[in-house]
């Protein structure tokens, strides 16, 4: 790390990282302002009308919306190490975005918890939950998340080329591109209207609609961080062992399935291949680009919107 202060270089304006930096100061967006009235009342109609929606269907709800909400105050904490390190100005820039963005998912998620469960657990008589209850937290989620903040805080000992490679492939690659871009997709999917033994929740599908289009730009700059670290030197064998790695930690928690009614027949939503289907073949493509030299990783709007389609 420099120590010794020297006027930074002017900023690349044609650089991937001034670019998404330019890319996510324009697609500003606010969580306070998102409507999450239609949530409350379509939750107390649907929990109504049905019979069989009760206290373990509601639990099967919150587990998402906990672990989501659990993971951005996580990695909101776990990024300050990396923006330590960082000694080009355009990566500095994008960074300070990705680390004010990661706060406003946070916020979010907290903001979900209070005036939707919350709201709905009161009309209802229920007793409010504990977004940060044991019970939303399996081992690999412990697991997973205690690894990437070890590889975050390792850049504050010993700053080399692999263990930038390494943080990345916890952070980018692996939290936000493979569980948390599944997750937000079977969110989206599950909450979006499609299933009839599922509530319609518009608020939160539009919440991570614009959570998953601010990760499609975090997880681009990953990936063009790891080209470029390559293109330095770095093995491509530490990305895909790194990953490789972390996987079956990932599919630990996509297929947390405690709160799903032991009967196959009864669970709703997607099934358990879909999403695993989706996680791996996002994989494949991104490990492609960031390894081959002559192959693209996809340009700012580009990743936006096919992460997100807003
Ligand atoms: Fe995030
Ligand atoms: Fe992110």
């Amino acid at each position: 790390m420099e120590t010794e202060y020297t006027p930074t270089a002017m900023m690349d304006r044609e650089s991937r990282s001034n670019r998404y930096y330019r890319n996510a100061v324009e697609r500003h967006w606010d969580p306070g302002e998102i409507d999450l009235e239609r949530d409350v009342e379509n939750l107390l109609e649907f929990i109504e009308a049905s019979e069989s929606y009760d206290r373990e269907s509601w639990y099967g709800t919150l587990n998402g919306i906990a672990k989501f909400g659990a993971g951005e105050d996580a990695v909101t904490e776990d990024l300050a190490p990396l923006g330590a390190v960082l000694d080009d100005i355009d990566d500095q820039l994008f960074l300070t975005t990705q680390l004010y963005e990661e706060a406003k998912h946070a916020d979010f998620f907290d903001r979900y918890w209070r005036e939707v469960v919350w709201t709905v657990e009161d009309e209802l008589g229920w007793e409010r939950s504990n977004p940060r209850h044991e019970r939303w937290f399996n081992d690999p989620y412990i697991e997973l998340f205690d690894r990437n903040r070890k590889a975050q805080f390792r850049l504050l000992e010993e700053d080399t080329p692999e263990n930038r490679a390494r943080a990345y492939c916890h952070y980018h690659l692996t939290v936000e591109g493979i569980l948390a871009q599944t997750g937000y997709y079977g969110m989206q999917t599950s909450y979006g209207g499609e299933f009839d033994e599922l509530p319609h929740l518009p608020g939160l599908v539009r919440g991570f609609t614009k959570i998953r289009s601010d990760e499609g730009r975090h997880v681009g700059f990953g990936m063009n961080q790891l080209k470029k670290l390559i293109a330095g030197g770095v093995d491509p064998a530490i990305i895909e062992e790194t990953v490789e790695e972390l996987l079956p930690l990932v599919q630990g928690i996509t297929e947390d399935e405690r709160f799903q009614p032991d009967d196959p027949d009864e669970r709703v939503g997607l099934e358990d291949g879909r999403l695993a289907a989706y996680a791996v073949d996002k994989h494949t493509d991104r490990m492609q680009q960031i390894t081959d030299a002559t192959a693209d990783i996809p340009d700012v709007d580009e990743l936006v919107q096919l992460e997100g389609d807003d």
